[in-house]
């Protein structure tokens, strides 16, 4: 989108919001909702033609405004909207992935394991702590979130999944009262393990651009991240996630009692990986080892991306006209398949390429050499 289509679209928010807060203010709570619903339409209009990384956030924007503009007209309280809020900001749920689904990985697998259920143990001397903050660092892609899922699977735990950029985002304005609430919430929905996706996105330190109120919500953040450590309420767990370890503050750091690296796969572990990507698939035709070996340097991400690529490219071949079908007719089709070649994987190849560079690899083994483990 053009800057200037854009920033059309941004006065035309800025009037709506405006509008809208005017109207609540003065108590007229019909009007001000479709004020705040014609804001979150525009928002997603913008969201739309935003950078994938942008895009994310600008959505999770839009739907705020339509949660006020709902509860509004439906008349919610104050602490019923601060719900619906969390609700539409902070992901909860009772994740299904298990220690199998994710390939390789044994050391950090058996870290965390070991790290989460300690608390559970109650006959412990006093000096054997069990860590109840987890900072899990590595290469994008690795299988940082699927650990934390695992971990929240493992201990029937609910899942929150929060991003930094989302909890300290000026948009709200009301982050305070957002991070509050989900330490609230948390505390009330035990077990529980909360994630924080994306922690570098703010450096206080380096950053002089960062500006006093978010610097107040990171201080804020870190305060409760720090009672955990300390307080006896052993069936909270938070683990924090992020792809660039260098960018954290030391604040932020040292908030977490054990830091466990995610690293790239090696070949064992990518040869898992990929099984697990590919399982029900015919594979009769392919060579494992020589696939593995391809694929030096991919991630976990990568490598499920292009065993999906391979995927696609066998069912498109062996169903070329299946995008002209009707919904009718597609009900009664049925998919044409079958076993994976060595050209599919081939194709593949030239679309799919590592995400990493290797250069970036010598820096999570630095950083972790100073401050890993
Ligand atoms: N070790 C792994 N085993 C199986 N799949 C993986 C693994 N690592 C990554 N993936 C695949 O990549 C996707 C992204 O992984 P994710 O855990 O979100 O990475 P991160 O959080 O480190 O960026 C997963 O949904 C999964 O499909
Ligand atoms: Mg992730």
């Amino acid at each position: 989108m053009g800057d200037l289509r854009e920033n059309i679209l941004r006065q035309e928010l800025q009037r709506e919001v405006d509008e809208a807060k005017r109207l609540e203010r003065d108590g007229n709570r019909k009007e001000a909702s479709e004020h705040y619903l014609r804001a979150s339409e525009i928002y997603r209009r913008i969201a739309y033609n935003a950078p994938p990384e942008r895009a994310q956030e600008m959505f999770g924007v839009a739907s705020k405004y339509e949660t006020f503009g709902k509860a509004l007209v439906k008349g919610k309280t104050e602490p019923e909207m601060q719900e619906e809020m969390i609700s539409t900001l902070i992901v909860s749920q009772k994740p299904e992935i298990s220690w199998d689904d994710i390939g390789g990985l044994e050391e950090a697998k058996k870290d965390i394991r070991e790290a989460i259920i300690l608390p559970f143990v109650q006959a412990k001397p006093p000096y054997i702590k069990a860590p109840r903050t987890i900072l899990l660092y590595g290469p994008p892609g690795s299988g940082k979130t699927l650990l934390a899922k695992a971990s929240s699977n493992t201990l029937s735990a609910t899942f929150f999944e929060a991003r930094m950029p989302t909890l300290l985002s000026k948009y709200f304005g009301e982050s305070q009262k957002l991070i509050n609430a989900l330490f609230e919430k948390a505390r009330k929905t035990q077990p529980c393990l909360i994630f924080i996706d994306e922690l570098d996105s703010v450096a206080m330190s380096r950053d002089s651009d960062v500006d006093e109120s978010t610097r107040r919500v990171l201080a804020q953040l870190l305060t409760e991240i720090e009672g955990f450590n300390t307080s006896k309420e052993e069936r909270i767990l938070i683990m924090g996630a992020t792809n660039k370890p260098w960018d954290l503050d030391d604040a932020v750091v040292s908030r977490f009692q054990k830091r466990i690296y995610v690293p790239l796969p090696d070949e064992k572990a990518r040869k898992a990986i990929l099984r697990i990507h590919l399982e029900g698939a015919d594979l009769s035709n392919i060579d494992m080892n020589s696939l593995t070996e391809r694929t030096g340097g991919f991630s976990g991400r990568d490598l499920a991306s292009l065993c999906q690529e391979a995927i696609t490219r066998m069912v498109r071949e062996q169903n070329p006209n299946i995008e002209k079908l009707t919904v009718k007719e597609l009900e009664a089709y049925s998919l044409k398949y079958r076993p994976l070649q060595a050209k599919d994987f081939d194709s593949a190849f030239e679309k799919i390429k590592s995400t990493t560079q290797p250069k970036d690899i010598e820096k999570y083994e630095e950083w972790r050499k100073e401050f890993g483990g």
